[in-house]
């Protein structure tokens, strides 16, 4: 164009905004990554209300000299959702319209009117769009493409009826749906190619965390024909990829809820809530699995979970570390043990503003006033947290090393009624010396598991000192129960005997193996009878401490004891098995 026609254009008729032939290359280079470039498309899809989503990469191999790579060349997403009219249809292309209806009164993620085009012409150089909301009627196609945008080419053509391609026919038997196809995908990285084989991973994990609301509702997402399964980072809702018919992943607590409103702009007063939810993971794979870093965490990205996710129309927009929101000024805000809980703040696209929500639904930052009270909302609750899972990390592990524990219940009882029962009149002339020497021999002969170390041996030893009421698994000849040892401080130790019959035949059969730790929780229905049979031991062992010492006492409990663990030993040995 020469300077004379411009001059006549504006002269007699003013002149475009936008000049769309260049307008359209340069808005290629936004700051989309591949994963957002595809939100958009899902957005809408998920907006439209489809219960499925389809997406595939078409894969083709891209030559660079003698190397190949093999590429994305197109990307294709299907979903059976309301699906667009004539009208909507001949519209979705144009660059700021949106043509969104509140859902229940509720603003939807789109608003901008930008998506669709922004995110596909970030990846791509056409976008073509099918569409139907009937299921009995034919499909419209409509498009655009960068070509004909750059040849001069400045409205989109009125929607034609036109087949969708037969490869994605089977999907919208009898449905309503759309078909958008991306293709000529020549901004896979932002500027260049990348190996469509590293994709999949990537795509289905930003799935799974962005649309997992949907998803725990019931959308079905699948990747190249592959189920997109939710990721959870609060590891509250399900099913994941780790739920099987045969076993259900351990999911975490809410550890707290709470809303408050916040005003909305511009909305002469009216306010919107936001609600932040915190969880704690689960107990077992917090004592468990470790240090987040092992397989099983890192198969769960336990070892990525630390960070904040903040969810717009229950769609996630960011998942970071979040630095400003924890941790008190000049502290590393955040810890190893962050990854044991997890953090999520939804607020509703009215309160766009107040997060600095961009048309590309990328990121979220709030402004000064609603950081400062999301802040104050979270460093309480966050320094719980942490104590928590540190106190219980330390409380697991003194119970594994602890001898008894598996007795705590019956030893409780024991130790409550003991201020109502006689002092014992055993063992009170112990010598501290003779005390620690009995203490020893007694963990000498423990033969419960987990007391090989020095250090385990320490914590048991603490325990026997401590504790009013014990019992120690040992080994002895076959014809002893058990033995009584009377401590300083009206303590009643007992040895139970795991070699003697009845306990072979009686005891591990309905209480489990004694000598176990790993075993408290999965007998756990055995409880109630291992209780009741270390009670009557306990009773018969605390009223035997009642008795003084002398010799001929002595001689006679023992005397008493032998024989009845003799004739025990004999009628157990001739039970059934
Ligand atoms: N898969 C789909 N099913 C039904 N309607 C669709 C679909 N995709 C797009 N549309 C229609 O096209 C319109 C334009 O989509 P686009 O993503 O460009 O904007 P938006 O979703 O309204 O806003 P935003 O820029 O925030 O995404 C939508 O408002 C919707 O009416
Ligand atoms: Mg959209």
């Amino acid at each position: 164009m020469s300077e004379t026609t411009i001059k006549k254009e504006w002269e007699e008729a003013g002149i475009d905004l936008i000049d769309t032939s260049r307008m359209y290359e340069s808005l290629r280079y936004n700051d989309y990554s591949v994963e957002n470039g595809l939100g958009e498309i899902v957005d809408n899809s998920v907006e439209a209300g489809a219960s499925r989503i389809n997406i595939y990469f078409k894969k083709g191999i891209y030559k660079i000299g003698k190397k190949e790579a093999t590429v994305i060349k197109q990307i294709v997403v299907l979903d059976n959702g309301c699906g667009m009219n004539q009208d909507t249809l001949a519209q979705c292309l144009v660059l700021g319209r949106s043509i969104c209806e509140m859902r229940n009164g509720r603003q939807g993620i789109g608003k901008f009117g930008v998506g669709m085009i922004l995110g596909g012409i970030s990846l791509a150089r056409r976008i073509d769009v099918y569409s139907r909301d009937m299921f009995s009627a034919p499909f419209y196609h409509t498009h655009i493409d960068l070509e004909e945008i750059k040849g001069g080419m400045k409205k989109i053509v009125a929607p034609q009826a036109e087949d969708i391609p037969d490869e994605y026919r089977e999907f919208f038997d009898g449905d309503t749906g759309t078909l958008v196809i991306l293709s000529n995908c020549d901004r896979m990285d932002g500027s260049g190619r990348r190996d469509a084989n590293e994709f999949s991973a990537t795509i289905a994990n930003f799935l799974g965390r962005t649309y997992r609301k949907f998803i725990a509702g019931g959308l079905k997402i699948y990747l190249d024909d592959r189920p997109v399964y939710l990721h959870d980072p609060l590891y509250i809702d399900g099913p994941t990829q780790f739920d099987t018919k045969e076993a259900q992943d351990p999911k975490a607590s809410l550890y707290s809820e709470i809303s408050f409103g916040w005003e909305i702009p511009g909305g002469n007063g009216k306010t919107a809530d936001i609600t932040i939810r915190l969880s704690l993971l689960p107990l077992e794979w917090r004592i468990n699995i470790g240090d987040g870093g092992r397989q099983e965490a890192r198969k769960r990205k336990i070892d990525q979970n630390e960070g904040v996710s903040i969810l717009r129309a229950n769609r996630e927009v960011l998942y970071d570390k979040i630095p400003y929101l924890i941790g008190a000024k000049g502290q590393a805000a955040y810890q190893d043990n962050d990854r044991w809980w997890g953090c999520e703040i939804s607020f509703p696209p009215e309160l766009d503003e107040c997060f600095q929500v961009r048309y590309i639904k990328r990121g979220a930052e709030p402004i000064g006033a609603l950081k400062d009270k999301l802040k104050s909302e979270l460093t309480d609750a966050i320094a719980s947290l942490r104590k928590r899972i540190k106190e219980d990390r330390a409380q697991n592990k003194a119970n594994l090393v602890q001898a008894g524990k598996m007795f705590t219940y019956a030893e409780t009882i024991m130790t409550e009624i003991d201020t109502v029962l006689p002092m014992n009149q055993a063992g009170r002339n112990l010598s501290e010396t003779e005390e620690n020497a009995k203490i020893e021999e007694i963990l000498d002969a423990s033969v419960m598991e987990g007391s090989g170390t020095e250090s385990e041996r320490a914590l048991r030893r603490e325990a026997l000192r401590n504790q009013l009421y014990s019992i120690v698994p040992v080994r002895y000849p076959a014809q002893i129960l058990f033995e009584t040892e009377m401590l300083l401080g009206n303590k009643v130790i007992i040895q139970l005997n795991v070699n003697h019959p009845f306990y072979q035949k009686v005891i591990q059969p309905l209480c489990g193996d004694i000598t176990k730790e790993e075993n408290v929780e999965a007998i756990n229905e055995k409880a109630k009878i291992r209780d009741a049979i270390m009670l009557l031991l306990m009773s018969f062992a605390k009223a035997k401490a009642g008795f003084h010492e002398t010799p001929e006492n002595q001689m006679f409990f023992d005397n008493l004891q032998a024989q009845w663990s003799a004739i025990l030993a004999t009628a157990a040995n001739r039970l059934e098995p």
